[in-house]
């Protein structure tokens, strides 16, 4: 248990105090560590911090540091009365003290015995415990007992996540792709549930209601979002935030900021299942096929039948093009595509010749719309060598390496090039559109576990074993 028995002193700017907690805690044989003020000036990052020192698989989240605090993990009874009676010997007398929870907080009985401490840890105690999936450091994810979020903002709104599901970006992340990825959150970006609680300045939803949570968190009012181009969100908290800068959704509940326009109501008559991917993949296929300026008369080529290129094929089907060509290297996939009627044609570019294919469907033009969704080696240069003069090739893939631009070979090809990171604030038409019968992802859910089974499922999907497509996870 020795691990349990861990210290950690905020900001503790007293160095003759300092000292003699140094020495108390040497007697005493804990571990103890001073967190300095530029520790914890990116108040997560200090948490991820006290993640990986105390080892404990759970971590500390209270509001605001005070200046001389001590956060202390695990104390037996015994342990904490030996402690108290230390310090006091030794003239501490005011110091904040916060816990940690754990399974091991019957320390808090004795802790109420001392009239000077704050009564903050009767509070903390108390806090109920969920499950949640942690990005603990590159490599590794883990499932971990953390406290159930509370509003923090008054534009904050606490959904209890009824499924959620794992998005090909949490492996990202896993993988430490995700710069602005922070270690310590709780990942998980496309989920449903049902509000718990709302902020104050959250209108238009009431606890109980079925709601969609968005990828992308936006303010709503700055230049980009007046423009619908929420993806630059300028706000601190803007673009995307949950499960990679904040606490996600593959958790039993989360925190999601700026709720009136992160949130969208699910109508009663479709399910979860159906909902799922509205926020995130959906989102992306719905702006990508808006972007893409999809005509009746369109040959619409997608590179990639993953769920997102899937997604994108179900939203260009919305604009009535002639054909719709779905392209991969996965036969799977591509049944599946044909199975669903989800595109007109399916073409293994493995197996087949894909320019000279689509050079003989479209007259020897090319296609008018690529939409890319692959993300491979040379689906950038499939993607415009397959495009026709004048076509626009939508760029949806998030690429690994830089790609190039050989502008001298497509001189004279007049190009149009759309890309980045979906504006996804088109939710309502989404689930409209799902309760209309428009739009049915239920086929790209291909396995389905209970949260507290996420790292089974995060084993599969990574591995893509069992032709896996989407994962959910119910809590
Ligand atoms: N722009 C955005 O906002 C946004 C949002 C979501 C996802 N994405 C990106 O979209 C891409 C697709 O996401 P996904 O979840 O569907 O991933 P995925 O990996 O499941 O799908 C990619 C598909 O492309 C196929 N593929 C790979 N190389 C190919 C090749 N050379 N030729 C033909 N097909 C090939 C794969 O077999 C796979 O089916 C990813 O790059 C992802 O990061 C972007
Ligand atoms: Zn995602
Ligand atoms: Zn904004």
């Amino acid at each position: 248990m020795a691990g349990l028995e861990t210290v950690l002193l905020y900001n503790f700017n007293d160095d003759k105090k300092l000292r003699s907690l140094k020495m108390i805690f040497l007697r005493m044989g804990v571990r103890m560590r001073v967190i300095t003020p530029d520790m914890y000036l990116e108040p997560i990052g200090a948490l991820a911090h006290i993640k990986g020192f105390t080892q404990t698989g759970t971590r500390y989240e209270g509001p605001g540091f005070s200046d001389e605090m001590l956060v202390m993990n695990g104390f037996s009874n015994a342990r904490l009365d030996e402690l108290l009676h230390s310090l006091r010997k030794n003239h501490v007398e005011r110091i904040h003290l916060k816990a940690v929870v754990t399974a091991h907080n019957a320390s808090w009985n004795s802790l109420e015995l001392h009239g000077e401490l704050t009564k903050e840890h009767q509070m903390m105690t108390k806090a109920p415990m969920m499950d949640a999936v942690v990005y603990q450091k590159e490599g590794v994810f883990a499932l971990e007992k953390r406290r159930i979020p509370k509003l923090i903002d008054p534009t904050d709104a606490i959904v209890k996540v009824t499924l959620a599901s794992i998005c090909t970006s949490d492996l990202h992340i896993k993988h430490g792709s995700v710069p602005k990825a922070v270690p310590g959150i709780v990942v998980g970006h496309e989920m449903v549930g049902e509000i718990v609680s709302l902020g104050s300045d959250v209108h238009g939803f009431k606890p109980g209601d079925r709601v969609a949570v968005n990828v992308e968190t936006f303010c709503g009012t700055c230049f980009f979002c007046q423009r619908g181009f929420v993806n630059n969100c300028t706000d601190p908290n803007g673009g995307w935030a949950l499960g990679c800068r904040i606490d996600g959704g593959q958790a039993e509940y989360v925190r999601v900021p700026y709720a009136q326009n992160g949130l969208t109501k699910i109508p009663d008559q479709v399910t979860d299942e159906q909902a799922i991917f509205t926020g995130d993949i959906l989102s992306t296929g719905y702006w990508g096929a808006k972007i893409s300026e999809i005509k009746k008369e369109d040959v619409v080529v997608v590179l990639g039948a993953g769920p997102t290129g899937i997604c994108a094929m179900m939203c260009a089907a919305l604009y009535e093009p002639a054909q719709i060509i779905a392209v991969d290297i996965d036969a799977y996939r591509l049944d599946l595509v044909k199975e669903h009627h989800i595109a007109d044609i399916a073409i293994n570019s493995a197996k087949s010749p894909l320019e000279q294919m689509i050079m003989e469907i479209t007259d020897g033009r090319g296609a008018d719309v690529v939409i890319e969704a692959a993300g491979g080696k040379d689906t950038f240069t499939t993607a415009w060598k397959i495009a026709r003069p004048n076509g626009i090739v939508t760029v949806v893939a998030l690429y690994e390496e830089d790609q190039v631009l050989p502008l001298p070979q497509m001189y004279g090809k007049n190009l149009t090039f759309k890309t980045g990171g979906v504006d996804a604030c088109d939710c309502g038409d989404i689930l409209r559109l799902i309760s209309e019968g428009k739009l049915d992802t239920t086929c790209l859910i291909s396995h389905r576990f209970a949260l507290k089974d996420a790292m089974k499922a995060y084993e599969l999907f990574e591995n893509r074993e069992d032709h896996v497509i989407k994962v959910v996870l119910k809590p």
